[in-house]
């Protein structure tokens, strides 16, 4: 039995607060909600560490649109569904790539955010799965903290949007079926409240720090997609979970990305010979889609009984390497590595998680008035494997179709508190510290449910969570405490999903299982919890192609 809330709470003793949306996460999807629907109500931003954190200020790459006018939408859109390797949710994907140039013009025009340009024209990169260069990037490798500041610097002037940082959402609460705020910790000064809310928009990133190697800031802990399932919300497509092929490899270190566009740009990814191991493996080489490439290095390193592999830029004029990625140029040099001279260690870390909370083309899941966007998503764009740099896109993309959906509703009347609601618990004292079970949930993730799976790897997991079961029902009341509730809430359900998915699909790869099954596997695993309980259920995916459907067009402001 799984409890429905993370913490005891009775709503009736919590101080409150109201607004008319609610939204949590400050990463380029929190951040464009929160400022499309201050055009029309009020909003209370909550993030829980300083604004600036999110895995959106450390994306590096940029963001794929069809902007070059050789370019055309037919080839993102296919680019898109071969990288999702035939699970990618046509409808989904139309509208991504249809809206995206408008979603970078805004950027530009409304938020002044300042792309990499050459005689006024945007510079665009190609990346990993891409057929052409399509990428927009900003100060060569920090496009996400150019977007990120960009967005925070109009939230920072905007009346309508009220900011906690340093908040954790810690539950929605419901109201005959539809959403209506959330619990709510102050992490700085240990409080809870309640915070009611006309709708509530989920954009709380993705999950990497349920793995003992990832990309993501320690602040992805999952919180978006456990709380939803919580609540009811089905969760779809978690046991894809993206590993990227090059973050630095520096034992004991936080891994930092090497961006896929330094091998768009002429990286070889190589062997401690020097052998660039893509070649004649893919027909793009190094810029094959990620889950090939992560696949061929594991295979390489446990041929040749190594932990990590080379990029070797060294062919690659030093010079303008160091103008086009500063920001790995600067880290790796703090790191005792002259890129222009020296290869780069690298190795594969987990970056992003594929499916997350349903949602259709407006953001809505199926709880009414709680919306997700963003990582914490599964709009169905990414199918089994993300393409490189339609992440900022996705985000960008369904905020605005958030905010236009909530315009269609929202009225001038106040919030006013909803119904009363508590949960209480008989608090257990839990067997282990939380820390030691964070470090040991981290490395049994990576080792058994991580690059490559099997029904014995698989197993060994999911004994390790049974053992661990009682970690639900422990009453951690730090933020601590429930972000690791969090991570196994999620590790049980990305577990589960793997052991019934009995083939290998994009970054979903099975040792015992090596193929894709189309026949019995072109499906969604979808979870909910229905009583308590665990429910899985497969879906089919839909099958006409993007260009013959009718889509929900979006009004231009
Ligand atoms: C990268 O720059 O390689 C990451 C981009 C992405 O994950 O989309």
């Amino acid at each position: 039995m799984m409890p429905r809330y993370l913490i005891s709470f009775d709503t009736d003793t919590l101080p409150s607060l109201e607004c008319d949306v609610l939204v949590a996460g400050s990463g380029v999807a929190g951040l464009s909600t929160a400022l499309m629907l201050s055009r029309f109500c009020n909003v209370m931003l909550v993030t829980k560490s300083d604004l600036q954190v999110s895995t959106t200020r450390v994306a590096q790459g940029g963001i794929a649109a069809v902007i070059d006018e050789h370019d055309s939408k037919q080839s993102h859109v296919s680019d898109t569904l071969v990288a999702g390797a035939g699970l990618c949710d046509p409808e989904a994907t139309a509208v991504l790539v249809d809206e995206g140039p408008a979603r970078v013009l805004e950027l530009l025009e409304r938020y002044n955010a300042e792309f990499d340009c050459t005689d006024g024209k945007l510079d665009l990169s190609k990346e990993g799965g891409h057929s052409r260069a399509r990428v927009v990037h900003a100060k060569g490798d920090a496009t996400g903290l150019e977007v990120e500041t960009a967005l925070g610097k109009a939230l920072s002037k905007d009346p309508r949007v009220k900011v906690m940082e340093h908040g954790f959402l810690v539950d929605v609460l419901l109201e005959d079926g539809a959403c209506r705020g959330a619990i709510v910790a102050d992490r700085k000064r240990k409080t809870l409240m309640t915070v009611w809310s006309k709708a509530t928009v989920l954009a709380l990133g993705g999950m990497g720090e349920a793995y003992l190697v990832t990309t993501n800031p320690p602040v992805c802990t999952g919180d978006g997609v456990a709380l939803a399932f919580r609540a009811g919300a089905r969760v779809s497509d978690v046991e894809f979970v993206q590993f990227h092929p090059t973050a630095l490899h520096i034992p004991e270190e936080p891994k930092f990305l090497i961006s896929e566009a330094l091998r768009g740009d002429g990286a070889y990814l190589v062997d401690v010979e020097g052998e660039r191991i893509m070649v004649g493996h893919h027909p793009l080489a190094e810029l094959a889609p990620r889950d090939i490439v992560v696949a061929r290095m594991v295979e390489v390193m446990k041929e040749q009984q190594v932990n990590h592999l080379y990029l070797d830029v060294r062919h690659m004029d030093p010079e303008r390497a160091k103008r086009r990625f500063p920001t790995i140029y600067d880290h790796c040099l703090q790191a005792g590595i002259d890129m222009t001279r020296r290869r780069i260690p690298v190795s594969p870390a987990a970056h992003y998680m594929s499916g997350g909370v349903v949602t259709d083309l407006w953001g809505q899941t199926d709880i009414p008035r709680l919306y997700a966007c963003g990582e914490v998503a599964c709009t169905g764009v990414h199918g089994a494997n993300r393409l490189a740099s339609n992440s900022l896109l996705e985000g960008l993309v369904f905020a605005r179709r958030i905010g236009a959906h909530i315009e269609e509703w929202m009225d001038g009347r106040p919030t006013g508190p909803g119904k009363a609601c508590a949960f209480s618990r008989k608090a257990e004292k839990s067997m282990v510290s939380g820390d030691l079970l964070r470090g040991n949930l981290r490395e049994v993730m990576l080792d058994h449910v991580g690059m490559v799976r099997s029904e014995r790897s698989l197993r060994e997991a999911r004994d390790f969570l049974v053992q661990n079961i009682e970690v639900l029902d422990a009453d951690y009341l730090d933020a601590d405490g429930m972000e690791l509730k969090n991570m196994f809430t999620l590790s049980c359900l990305i577990t589960t999903a793997a052991m019934k998915r009995r083939e290998s699909r994009g970054c979903h790869r099975r040792r015992d299982f090596p193929d894709p099954d189309d026949w019995n596997w072109r499906k969604h695993i979808d979870m909910r919890m229905v009583a308590g309980e665990l429910k899985v259920e497969t879906r089919p995916q839909p099958s006409k192609p993007p260009w013959e459907l009718k889509l929900p067009k979006l009004q231009e402001a």
